[in-house]
């Protein structure tokens, strides 16, 4: 695991984008998984930017989003399909039959789960994995439990994801109680990981994905045992770390 401690979110959004730029520029055709969250926010801005600036084409490129709400229908503007129009796809030129969301509202989401899976695997596995985490070390909405997930599913989201995403809605009693994501194991497939954390509310999730036990307790740890991940984070959210792991 390598782990990357830039000095604010700003330096730690630029260093992501330019990661997924090398990608990018190296595979024009790569299929990136994407995250959403405020976290990465940074990180599309970046990339945005780069487009504008004629830096990067992602006509080639192929997505597949972590998550998305259950029965949250894509025109709320809380849902990731929204969420991923408004930061990334609006401004940049892919192309739209190349995006993958989870369709929350999916009659048959048995149905809708195996068929994302068919298509990350069509599409050739995901070259290079964008996460997030959770407070509880939950990775896309893999909340702690007692076993790792293989594959796409429905999950029952925990109270602490409830009240952490009630500060995008108008009420705790609006945030869906439900969502599918891809599993820990359609997670840990991907051939490259970069996982982005900032702030002190992250320490412990982060200071558990480094040095904790693993186990599906604390969802993130399992990537202690993946070949290639890099945790790029701020000051805060790497501050119980011992800086002799930093990569600097
Ligand atoms: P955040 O969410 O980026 O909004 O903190 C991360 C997550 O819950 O995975």
């Amino acid at each position: 695991m390598r782990i990357l401690v830039c000095k604010d979110y700003e330096s730690m959004s630029k260093k992501a984008a330019q990661i997924i730029l090398s990608q990018v520029t190296l595979k024009p055709n790569s299929v990136l998984g994407l995250a959403t969250g405020s976290t990465p926010i940074g990180m599309y801005k970046n990339l945005v930017d780069m487009y504008k600036n004629g830096v990067v084409d992602f006509s080639d490129i192929i997505t597949f989003n972590l998550d998305e709400y259950y029965k949250l229908p894509i025109t709320n503007d809380q849902s990731y399909h929204y969420f991923m129009q408004e930061n990334l796809f609006n401004h940049i030129n892919i192309n739209p039959a190349n995006i993958h969301i989870p369709n929350g509202m999916a009659d048959n989401i048995e149905k809708e789960c195996e068929e994302y899976e068919n298509s990350i695997k069509d599409a050739g596995g995901i070259d290079i994995q964008i996460l997030g985490i959770g407070r509880n070390a939950h990775i896309g909405f893999n909340e702690p439990t007692t076993s790792f997930e293989k594959g796409t599913h429905l999950v029952d989201l925990t109270p602490s994801t409830i009240e952490a995403n009630a500060r995008f809605f108008k009420s705790e009693d609006e945030v869906p109680k439900k969502a599918i994501t891809m599993g820990t194991g359609s997670i840990f497939k991907a051939r490259k990981i970069v996982m982005l954390a900032c702030g002190e509310d992250k320490a412990d999730a982060i200071y558990n994905t480094v040095y904790g036990k693993i186990t599906p307790k604390i969802p993130a740890s399992i990537l202690q045992l993946h070949d290639d991940v890099v945790l790029i984070l701020d000051e805060a959210a790497a501050s119980k770390l011992s800086p002799s792991d930093y990569l600097n």
